[in-house]
């Protein structure tokens, strides 16, 4: 009897838990917890970015209609474990098993969770499994590892191609978890589990994938038992894509130095070209985690104030191969610098939902939505110096990195003669295929999104 409800409860829990193929449909917005909202009121501003700020997992619940209204279906929170001291970042655990006060309590991260699935949004919890806060040497205070014995000796990495010290050696001070040790590399499995059921989480984000070995990420995949995005910080994509397989998928860096380079530093988009014939190393791209901002990069903004070019690139990470990951702030311009610059608080900006670049994420990320462009084939239609083009199924999407306006003419498109092809930004924008061409025309910089009038008067 007993035996019978379990293998029951493990059913339902089993089938709550969402794979790869569930999230390709997805978008995702990243959040800092610390960052977001306080929840009680209290909208003024914070004294030290380098501190807690106040940010709760209340202050989310909140304010879901903020991050919905947008489109997106899915949001990534900070990891929950309470944390070292001033950590309000939260990859510095000190109690694996216990919520961050400073976030709220379990009951309140309950909530969130909960209100998420009301709503039908996933909930994707960034996690930790390869250190634990800079408490040496009394590693007493860490539950569930307080002995030395569960670290790897002290020793700094230093040459990031050593792929033995990258495993073996700690960032900075962080202890760094011996996943060779049996308790440890158990514990971890079990905890994952654990936490994933406990509160319902749809996906994890897995911090420093490369600072531990790839045997252990597949135990702990298999664990986890949702979709997980490993954070491989490294642009080289034989390297990075040699992460996913012990990884669901990993965080697309490679895409991320890509649009960073054509659009922030005026690199020739040719590159693109080169670019996705590399990106055949991975083994299904659909289910990467691609964006243009994070928590540990400067903003493109603060690279490159130019407006055009960051909605190019940020369009293009959000309609390309891949689970688009927006960095909370994008949406309200922000353009803040080198860590912890880049991680601004936004309440001061939640009832700014007219700003043009709210209205601008909006429209891309519904774009995306209403083509199911992750159903479709990526396909280069037109590439050159200063422009590029490709579709995926009926959707066409043109970039530049000049603020030249530019004219091309794109013979290779997916439509008909006299198909009447409109750009999603400016109402009117339409052009009919005329000798096979798709005539395309970017006034002094801009992206434009195009899709067949007969869809747009769907929309109403
Ligand atoms: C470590 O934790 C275990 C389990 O709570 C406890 O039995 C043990 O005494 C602790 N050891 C140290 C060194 O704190």
């Amino acid at each position: 009897m007993i035996k019978s409800v379990l293998i029951f409860l493990a059913l339902i829990l089993a089938a709550k838990a969402a794979t790869p193929q569930q999230w390709k449909s997805r978008i995702i917005y990243q959040l800092l917890t610390d960052r977001f909202s306080r929840g009680n009121g209290d909208n003024s501003g914070c004294a030290d970015l380098g501190n807690y700020c106040g940010g709760t997992f209340k202050g989310i619940t909140q304010n879901l209609d903020y991050i919905q209204n947008m489109g997106f279906d899915a949001i990534w929170i900070s990891p929950v474990p309470v944390n070292y001291q001033g950590a309000y970042h939260g990859y510095a655990a000190i109690d694996l098993y216990g919520v961050n006060p400073h976030f709220g309590t379990e009951q309140d991260l309950q909530d969130l969770v909960n209100a998420c699935h009301s709503r039908g949004m996933y909930v994707m919890l960034d996690v930790v499994a390869n250190h634990v806060g800079p408490v040496s040497p009394d590693f007493s205070v860490i539950n569930p590892f307080n002995k030395s014995e569960y670290y790897h000796p002290y020793c700094q990495i230093n040459n990031w191609n050593d792929q033995h010290e990258v495993e073996w050696c700690w960032l900075g001070t962080l202890p760094d978890l011996s996943q060779e040790n049996q308790y440890v590399r158990s514990t971890l499995k079990s905890w994952i589990n654990w936490i994933v059921n406990k509160y319902g989480f749809d996906g994890l984000r897995v911090d420093t994938a490369v600072e531990v070995p790839k045997d252990f990420w597949y135990e702990f995949q298999a664990s986890a038992g949702v979709y997980a995005v490993g954070e491989a910080f490294n642009g080289d994509i034989n390297y990075v894509s040699g992460y996913q397989g012990p990884l669901d998928a990993v965080l697309n860096y490679p895409l991320y130095f890509l649009l960073r380079n054509i659009f922030a530093y005026g690199g020739d988009m040719y590159q693109a070209r080169d670019f996705m014939n590399s990106m055949k190393a991975f083994k299904d791209q659909t289910i990467l985690g691609n964006f243009l901002d994070n928590h540990d990069n400067p903003r493109f903004l603060y690279q490159n104030g130019n407006i055009n070019r960051f909605k190019n690139a940020l369009a293009w990470s959000v309609v390309t191969l891949g689970i688009p990951i927006v960095y909370y702030g994008d949406e309200q311009g922000f353009n803040g610098g080198y860590d912890p610059n880049d991680r601004e608080i936004l309440w001061p900006y939640l009832k700014n939902t007219n700003s043009d670049m709210y209205q601008f994420v909006t429209k891309i990320v519904k774009y995306r939505k209403q083509m199911q462009l992750w159903n479709y084939p990526w396909v280069e239609r037109y590439a050159d110096h200063n422009f590029y083009c490709f579709s995926m199924g009926n959707a066409v999407m043109a970039f530049t990195n000049t603020d030249n306006t530019i004219q091309r003419s794109v013979t290779y498109n997916p439509y008909k003669e006299g198909d009447v092809i409109c750009n999603i930004f400016w109402s009117g924008d339409c052009v009919t295929i005329t000798n096979g061409a798709l005539n395309v025309v970017l006034l002094n910089g801009e992206v434009k999104l195009y899709m067949p009038k007969s869809m747009m008067m769907e929309e109403k």
